[in-house]
C-alpha cells in the first residue's frame, strides 16, 4: 500500500507541553483525511493509556515511550499511512533513534520542532499541569525541572504563538508535498 498516488511516511511533531504538537497533528490528519488520504494520529495522551501504561516520565521511561512509539509509527507507515506523532520527546538521541527506525525501513521521517516559548505554553497551561510542576506536585516536568532539547536539524520548526493553526498546517501540506509525499 502507499506506492500509488502518496506514500506512507512519518511527521513526527516534538515540542514542550502545550505547544500545539496534537493541535496540528488533529488538523493535518483533517486535512489529509478529507482528501481521501490514509493519515493517523499517535498522541501521548492516548499512547499512554494503552501500550504504554507501564511507562513514567522519568528520562528511562520516556526513552522506553518514545522507541516503542516510533516502532508502531513506522508500521503504520510502512501500511501506507501518514502516520503524525505528537510526544514532547525531549531527547534528541530518542528522536534520532526514531528516525533511524524509519530510515532502516526505507520509509521518510519528518522531524518538526513546534516551537512555542516556554513562557507561552505556561501562560497556555492547557492542562494546569505547569502549575503543579510549578508547585512540585508534579516532578521531572518538561521545562521545568526536565530538559528540552531543541532539534539541530528539523525538517520544519512551527511557531505556534505567531501563526494561526490553517498557516502552519499549510507549511506542512508544502512540506509533504515537496517531499513527494503527496500528489
Ligand atoms: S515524552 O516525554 O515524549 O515521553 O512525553 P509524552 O508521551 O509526549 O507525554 C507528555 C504528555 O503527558 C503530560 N505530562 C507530562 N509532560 C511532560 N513532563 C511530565 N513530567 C509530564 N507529566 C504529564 C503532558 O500533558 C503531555 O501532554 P502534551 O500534549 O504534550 O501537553
Ligand atoms: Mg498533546
Amino acid at each position: 500500500m502507499g506506492q500509488g498516488r502518496f506514500r506512507g511516511c512519518t511527521v513526527w511533531f516534538t515540542g514542550f507541553s502545550g505547544s500545539g504538537k496534537t493541535t496540528l497533528s488533529f488538523a493535518l490528519e483533517d486535512y489529509l483525511v478529507m482528501r481521501g488520504i490514509p493519515a493517523f494520529s499517535l498522541d501521548g495522551d492516548n499512547m499512554r493509556f494503552g501500550l504504554n501504561s507501564d511507562l513514567g516520565f522519568s528520562d528511562e521511561d520516556r526513552q522506553e515511550n518514545i522507541r516503542r512509539v516510533a516502532e508502531v509509527a513506522k508500521l503504520f507507515a510502512e501500511s501506507g499511512v501518514v502516520t503524525l506523532c505528537s510526544f514532547v520527546s525531549p531527547f534528541r538521541e530518542d528522536r534520532d533513534r526514531a528516525r533511524k527506525i524509519h530510515a532502516d525501513a526505507g520509509l521518510p521521517f519528518f522531524e518538526i520542532f513546534v516551537d512555542a516559548p516556554l513562557n507561552v505554553c505556561e501562560e497556555r497551561d492547557v492542562k494546569g499541569l505547569y502549575k503543579k510542576a510549578r508547585q512540585g506536585t508534579i516532578k521531572n516536568f518538561t521545562g521545568i525541572d526536565s530538559p528540552y532539547e531543541p532539534p539541530l536539524n528539523p525538517h520544519e520548526t512551527m511557531q505556534t504563538s505567531e501563526k494561526s493553526v490553517i498557516e502552519c498546517t499549510q507549511q506542512l501540506v508544502d512540506l509533504l508535498v515537496s517531499q513527494n509525499v503527496l500528489p
